[in-house]
């Protein structure tokens, strides 16, 4: 390895604090930079990053509470911002087309009127995304809402995001891309190498987020429970115990982990099958009086689709392209017309063979459920809110969802950036 195991501490991405305006929207500016960052001790590289930092800074947004945040692309490469499991209009979406060339300004506006949930902001700048994101074009945005911080879960200090991806690093510890064939072996952990997090004896929260352009992870915790109380669109009806948590691309789990389970003084890692990510030291004893309730959150009633739709991704080895519904994404077509209000049910496959590449299905606007996988029961990493889904080579589920008030036009697409990049999304139009 790198010689780095567990000799740093995690680092937490800072939290902005935003100007409040009168009429109570929070406002934030953010500029989209070049800076540099240290993935190993001592090493600064040259990274793109959201207000100078790899892992942008955190945005805290309530429920009922607009955000407002300009973006300033000080790149000399076009960016743009998207809300990943934002409910957002078309024009604060972040369409892939919708550009911010260099020099740039741009307002977003987020209504946040969602629930609270795990979300991420990243670039989404078509055939620069791939690349933009690999650099360090991503962060956090936590909402909060009233219902959940009266179930008094882990919070403050103890509600900690935790950003997994792959990287490639050359001998100084600068990041390389392109790289083909891919050599991403190295993980990062909020964006260095298998850091350390001293821990009190109590239970945490932790946000997990994969921001890889292709790697999936298969979290592990020594044999310790993992309690999952959120995936994408954030709570669960009820917690699940887990030993085991595939993370693909994109997607978010939030759990809690009870450190007085374990003697004081311990260790517990945190592994994928690539290796150890992230140890935690139990350090000190803390008072708790945070809980886990039996009941989180009812999931809303499913309602009754009326359309059925087949979605297909594929990678197209002989072009080199990436393929939804067999066709390269073409931001001038509209793919599916799509009636407001409608409940859908759509079956996504990935229609690679058993030799080839897995896919990562994202749907902008909307959280859908997944209904089966494979013809059977969901998995366990299908359950609540979603808005990504891990397809193995082969693989299909069926996902609900109802388009319930905007209209325009949004993409769906792989969330193997690699992937989408190449074309392989898609794109529907909302109308009244
Ligand atoms: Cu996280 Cu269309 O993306
Ligand atoms: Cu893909």
């Amino acid at each position: 390895g790198l010689g780095v195991l567990f000799s740093q501490r995690l680092p937490i991405p800072q939290q902005l604090t935003p100007m409040r305006r009168g009429d109570g929207v929070d406002v934030y500016k953010i500029p989209i930079k070049a800076a540099q960052h240290a993935f190993l001790p001592g090493k600064p590289a040259p990274v793109r990053s959201f207000g100078g930092q790899f892992v942008g800074p955190t945005i805290r947004a309530k429920t009922g509470t607009p955000v407002e945040v300009t973006f300033t692309n000080q790149l000399d490469v076009p960016s743009n911002v998207h809300l990943h499991g934002g409910h957002n209009a078309q024009a604060d979406d972040g369409h892939p087309m919708d550009l911010l060339d260099p020099g740039q300004s741009r307002t977003y506006h987020y209504p946040n009127r969602q629930q609270g949930a795990t979300l991420w902001y990243h670039d989404h700048a078509h055939h620069l995304e791939a690349e933009n994101v690999y650099r360090g074009l991503h962060g956090f945005y936590i909402l909060d809402d009233e219902a959940e911080r009266g179930l008094n879960l882990p919070s403050g200090q103890y509600d900690v995001p935790i950003m997994l991806r792959d990287i490639q690093l050359d001998a100084n510890g600068a990041m390389v891309y392109p790289n083909f064939p891919p050599d991403r072996t190295t993980i990062l952990v909020n964006g260095v190498v298998n850091p350390y997090f001293q821990v009190a004896a109590r239970k945490y929260r932790f946000r997990l987020l994969n921001t890889s352009n292709e790697r999936q992870f298969r979290l592990t915790l020594g044999g310790v429970q993992m309690t999952q109380i959120a995936s994408d669109g954030g709570l669960l009806p009820a917690p699940v115990p887990r030993s085991e948590i595939l993370l693909g691309s994109a997607e978010r789990v939030d759990i809690v982990v009870d450190f007085s389970q374990v003697p004081l003084g311990s260790h517990l890692v945190l592994k994928d099958i690539s290796g150890p990510l992230l140890r935690f030291d139990v350090t000190r004893l803390a008072v708790d009086s945070s809980r886990v309730p039996a009941t989180l959150r009812p999931l809303p009633a499913p309602g009754t689709a009326t359309v059925q739709r087949e979605i297909t991704m594929r990678f197209d080895e002989t072009n080199f392209t990436g393929l939804v519904n067999e066709q390269v994404y073409d931001p001038n077509r509209v793919d599916i017309t799509v009636k407001r209000g409608a409940t859908e049910i759509w079956t996504v496959r990935n229609t690679d063979t058993v030799f080839g590449a897995p896919h990562s299905f994202h749907l902008h606007l909307e959280q859908f459920r997944v209904l089966d996988r494979n013809g059977g029961p969901p998995g366990p990493d299908d359950v609540g809110r979603k808005d990504t889904v891990f397809l193995g080579p082969g693989e299909w589920v069926r996902v609900q969802t109802t388009f319930t008030d905007y209209v325009g036009r949004y993409v769906y697409h792989c969330h193997f950036l690699d992937h989408s990049t190449l074309g392989m999304m898609a794109q529907m139009e909302i109308v009244p």
